[in-house]
């Protein structure tokens, strides 16, 4: 079977983008990473790709002086040029224009740490915590226009603990992100075989 090419998205540290990677390897993983871009220069995650022979490429937003659209086509003129097929947002925090995202409706997928509908948007866990909820947890969705829309794939789910901080909340989170995107990407790869990734 040949593998969709997966194209990955990163602002910062890039621990998902990595458990993507590493979860390609197996024979059988329905995408193969052929393209790490991210927004920040000197994103840790820029060289974690590349050590694992991922082309890796910064596309700077600053140069572009707020002109949203005109950064999205660059960093979509890299993903036509590689043939990507499928894009997984990986920490990516810049929100998309809605050029981009019905360009890639339906193959483009994110990974939020909440319980979305829950929390969409920044500081979930600080929110989470603050609203007395028992369960954390995060979401893998289609990306659609809006923050954190979209229809959810699959969710994990951790216990509250009292006395929990943001910190240490998000950090017990993340080995759970961590299982949980290569599988709904896996789930996302099967939709768009099958022809139907989310179209609304
Ligand atoms: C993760 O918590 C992810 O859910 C959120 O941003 C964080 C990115 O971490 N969207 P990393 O760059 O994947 O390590």
């Amino acid at each position: 079977m040949t593998r969709l090419r997966l194209g990955i998205l990163i602002s910062g540290r890039g621990s998902n983008m990595v458990a993507l990677v590493e979860a390609a390897q197996a024979a059988d993983y329905p995408a193969e990473p052929v393209l790490v871009l991210s927004n920040q220069p000197h994103a840790d995650g820029l060289n974690l790709a590349r050590a694992r022979g991922i082309e890796a490429i910064a596309v700077d937003h600053r140069p572009f002086s707020g002109d949203r659209a005109a950064h999205e086509r660059a960093l979509d003129d890299h993903l036509q040029a590689r043939g990507v097929d499928v894009i997984a947002l990986a920490g990516y925090m810049r929100v998309l224009t809605p050029w981009f995202v019905r360009r890639w409706q339906g193959r483009m997928v994110n990974i939020h740490p909440s319980l979305l509908p829950k929390y969409p948007g920044l500081n979930t866990h600080a929110r989470a915590i603050e609203a007395g909820e028992t369960e954390a947890g995060c979401s893998v969705h289609w990306v659609s226009d809006g923050v954190d829309t979209g229809e959810v794939i699959a969710q994990a789910r951790i216990p509250i603990r009292p006395g929990d901080t943001a910190a240490a909340l998000a950090q017990r989170l993340l080995p759970a992100e961590h299982r949980l995107y290569p599988e709904a990407l896996r789930r996302a790869c099967a939709r768009i075989r099958a022809g139907n990734g989310q179209t609304d």
